[in-house]
């Protein structure tokens, strides 16, 4: 039977932090909140018929913050997913928090209903950083949150750790990574802080308040991290994400192999059969419809959109892209697919930025510096 990933978008956030853009609001008024869940729940019993030929054996509540929602909530959504789906035995369930939003009965309602996985929004063990990009949290709270999931039995953590943060220092960015270790997570996220249009940190970078870190800086944290965490026994398998042995995020891994999901929510997308599409991102039309307002995009892929898609996703992954999977997808050879394209690929070869190694192709270290020039030769 084959695979299904399943995304579920909660978009509801306690507070704004000041840099970000993914589409989430702030509402913490649990009628909203439960017509949208309610919205939820119909548009899985809907897309159950379309892919009745599918098995689930990953799940991720992400968000905005899936853990503001009520107890009970996030019980709904699990229990209508396993009623209309079927599910793989040992399927991975993640879900995302905002540990200001964590309680001991929310994560004890989680263990219960089959969630395995739990995944932490920390940014920084700095509280006046915290306080800077306009988290809800402090560090001891961060702590605490950490130890109720422990007691609750989650053994799969993982943490969102963000660095170039506006006065953020090399020293600052190494505590950080300390204390994160000694938190002794599965899994760690470290993102570069993107200023994104439109938000309060990109306004206020506008207006001069702040120097950003330049792109040197922003790099040299960047290599540090990896290597940090490389020493302190994690495995560097994507461009942003380290992992212990076998701590892998199994539904992340789907997006960057080019593997089946579906989306439920609003702004979900979707990747199913070869045809890319996703949900309104408008959550009026997405309550008053009830989860079946039909697809905002849909895009069947040509084929130079599916070798695009498989080289920039799968050089995302540190151990690269497979050259036969690329024929075997694609039906032709990976160097008749891109002989134009030869004399700049041999180029990022003969420069160190691109490896090749028998059927394998991947990003060197140095190759992810400049990752977005390389990919695009493949698009
Ligand atoms: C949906 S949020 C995670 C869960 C929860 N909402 C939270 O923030 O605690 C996903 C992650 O994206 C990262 N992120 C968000 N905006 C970002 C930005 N502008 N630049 C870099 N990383 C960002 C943060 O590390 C955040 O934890
Ligand atoms: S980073 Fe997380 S908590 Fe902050 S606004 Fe974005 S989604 Fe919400």
């Amino acid at each position: 039977m084959k695979k299904l990933g399943l995304y579920i978008h909660i978009p509801f956030c306690k507070k704004k932090c000041v840099y970000c853009d993914f589409l989430s609001f702030e509402c913490d008024d649990f009628l909203v909140q439960n017509k949208y869940v309610d919205a939820i729940l119909n548009e899985v019993e809907l897309k159950c018929r379309e892919y009745a030929g599918y098995s689930v054996d990953t799940i991720f509540i992400g968000g905005g913050t899936p853990s503001i929602l009520q107890e009970g909530q996030i019980e709904r959504i699990i229990k209508k997913v396993r009623e209309s789906f079927r599910m793989c035995e040992n399927a991975e369930i993640t879900i995302e928090s905002n540990p200001g939003t964590l309680t001991r009965e929310k994560l004890t309602e989680y263990r219960r209903v089959g969630i395995n996985r739990l995944s932490v929004g920390v940014q920084s063990f700095d509280d006046e950083l915290l306080k800077l990009i306009g988290r809800i949290h402090t560090v001891e709270d961060v702590r605490d949150s950490l130890r109720e999931a422990r007691n609750a039995g989650f053994d799969n953590i993982n943490i969102d750790l963000m660095f170039s943060i506006p006065g953020h220092s090399k020293e600052k960015w190494h505590a950080t990574l300390e204390k994160a270790v000694e938190m002794d997570p599965q899994h760690i996220s470290f993102y570069s802080l993107q200023l994104e249009e439109g938000t309060p940190l990109f306004e206020a970078f506008k207006q001069g308040k702040f120097n950003p870190a330049s792109d040197e800086e922003d790099r040299e944290m960047y290599h540090y991290g990896i290597n940090f965490l490389k020493e302190a026994g994690y495995q560097h398998y994507e461009i942003s994400n380290a992992a212990k042995p076998q701590g892998e995020c199994k539904h992340n891994m789907k997006y960057w192999s080019m593997q089946d999901y579906l989306g439920i929510g609003i702004g979900a997308h979707s990747f199913m059969r070869g045809i890319r599409f996703s949900n309104t991102s408008d959550i009026r039309e997405y309550i008053a419809e009830s989860g079946g307002c039909g697809y905002k995009t849909y895009t069947v892929n040509s084929i130079r959109d599916d070798a695009g898609e498989f080289m920039f996703t799968g050089l995302r992954k540190v151990e690269g892209i497979d050259l036969s999977e690329f024929e075997q997808r694609l039906g032709t050879s990976f160097f008749d697919f891109y002989a134009p394209e030869q004399d700049e690929i041999n180029e990022y070869i003969n420069n160190g930025f691109l490896e090749l190694r028998g059927d394998k192709m991947r990003l060197t270290e140095k190759g992810i510096d400049i990752s977005n020039d390389i990919m695009a030769v493949f698009v």
